[in-house]
C-alpha cells in the first residue's frame, strides 16, 4: 500500500457501522491497518419506514474487521444518547489507545415518506441525523485534542445537504434535507475548532447508494407511487445507484494523509447530481 494512505497504528470511531456504508468503511480502514471502535443502535426507530441495523448485523462487522486481525471494539449505541456514547467512546478508546478518525456516518431517513405524524418524523430525522453527528464528534474531540496527535474527522452528509432536489411537502425529507445542510455547518465550525489542534473535519455527500436504506420495499414503493420524484432523484452520470465503496473510498482518501491538508471540504461523491 501507498505508505499515504496506510492507517496502521490509528483507531477509527464508526457510527452505524453495524451494515451498508458504516461496515465497508469498518472493512476498508481496517485493511488500511486501523483497529475500530464501532456503534450502531441495532433496533428500529418506529418514524423508520424500513428495518434497521441488528445485533447481528453489527457481529458480522465485528468478524469482518477480526478476520482481517486488526482490533474491534463495538457497543450497541444511540447516537443520540450523547452520555451513552461517550462511555462506548471512552471504553473502546482505553481498550485500543486513542482516537485518531472519527466517521460520524449514522443516519435514518423517512424511507415511504413521513406517514401519519410528519412532525415527529421532521424531530427524529434532525434528532438523529444531525444531534447525533454533534454527539459524536463532542465524544471524541476531547480525548483527540488531549492526545496530541492530530487525526480527521469525516461526517456523511448527502446530496440532500447541497440541494433540495425531489421537495414534495413530505416533513420526513424535509428534516433529511435540513439535517444534512446542517451536517455541513458542523463541519465549519469544527473545522475551525479543531484545526489549531491539527484535526481536519470534512463532509461527503453521497447520491443514492446501494444500502438497505433506499433498497428497501417501502421507497421502492413510494417511488413507483411518484414518478417526478425518481426523476428527480437520479445522476447526471448514467448510474442509478452508486456502491459503498465508491464512499469509503473517498472517505479512506479524506482521512488519509494524503489529504493531511485538506480540512473545512464539502465533497460530493454523487455522479454528477449537485451539478445536474
Ligand atoms: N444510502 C443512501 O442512498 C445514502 C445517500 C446519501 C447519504 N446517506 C447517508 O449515509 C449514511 C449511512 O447510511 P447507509 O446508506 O449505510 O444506510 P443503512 O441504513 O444501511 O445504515 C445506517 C446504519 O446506521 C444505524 N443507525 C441509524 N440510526 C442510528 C442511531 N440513532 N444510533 C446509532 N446507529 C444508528 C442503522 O442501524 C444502520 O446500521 C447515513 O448517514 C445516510 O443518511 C445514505
Amino acid at each position: 500500500m501507498d505508505q499515504s494512505s496506510s492507517l496502521q497504528g490509528k483507531i477509527a470511531l464508526i457510527t452505524g457501522a453495524a451494515r451498508g456504508q458504516g461496515r465497508s468503511h469498518a472493512i476498508r480502514l481496517a485493511e488500511a491497518g486501523a483497529d475500530i471502535i464501532a456503534v450502531d443502535i441495532c433496533r428500529q426507530i418506529e418514524i423508520v419506514g424500513y428495518p434497521m441495523g441488528t445485533s447481528e448485523d453489527l457481529a458480522q462487522t465485528v468478524a469482518a474487521v477480526k478476520s482481517l486481525d486488526r482490533r474491534i471494539v463495538a457497543a450497541e449505541v444511540d447516537v443520540r444518547d450523547a452520555a451513552a456514547l461517550r462511555e462506548a467512546v471512552d471504553d473502546g478508546a482505553e481498550q485500543l489507545g486513542g482516537v485518531d478518525i472519527v466517521l460520524a456516518n449514522a443516519g435514518i431517513a423517512p424511507g415511504g415518506g413521513s406517514g401519519p405524524d410528519p412532525e415527529r418524523a421532521f424531530r427524529d430525522i434532525v434528532e438523529v441525523n444531525l444531534f447525533g453527528v454533534w454527539n459524536t464528534v463532542h465524544a471524541a474531540a476531547p480525548r483527540m485534542i488531549e492526545q496530541g496527535r492530530g487525526g480527521a474527522i469525516v461526517l456523511t452528509s448527502s446530496t440532500q445537504g447541497l440541494t433540495g432536489r425531489g421537495g414534495n411537502g413530505d416533513g420526513g425529507l424535509e428534516g433529511y434535507c435540513a439535517s444534512k445542510h446542517g451536517v455541513v455547518g458542523l463541519m465549519r465550525t469544527f473545522a475551525h475548532w479543531l484545526a489549531p489542534h491539527s484535526i481536519r473535519v470534512n463532509t461527503v455527500h453521497p447520491t443514492g447508494v446501494d444500502t438497505p436504506m433506499i433498497m428497501n420495499e417501502a421507497l421502492q414503493a413510494h417511488m413507483a407511487a411518484n414518478p417526478a420524484l425518481g426523476e428527480a432523484m437520479s445522476n447526471l452520470m448514467p448510474v442509478p445507484v452508486i456502491e459503498s465503496i465508491d464512499v469509503t473510498n473517498a472517505v479512506l482518501w479524506l482521512v488519509s494523509d494524503a489529504a493531511r491538508f485538506v480540512t473545512g471540504v464539502a465533497l460530493p461523491v454523487d455522479a454528477g447530481f449537485a451539478i445536474k
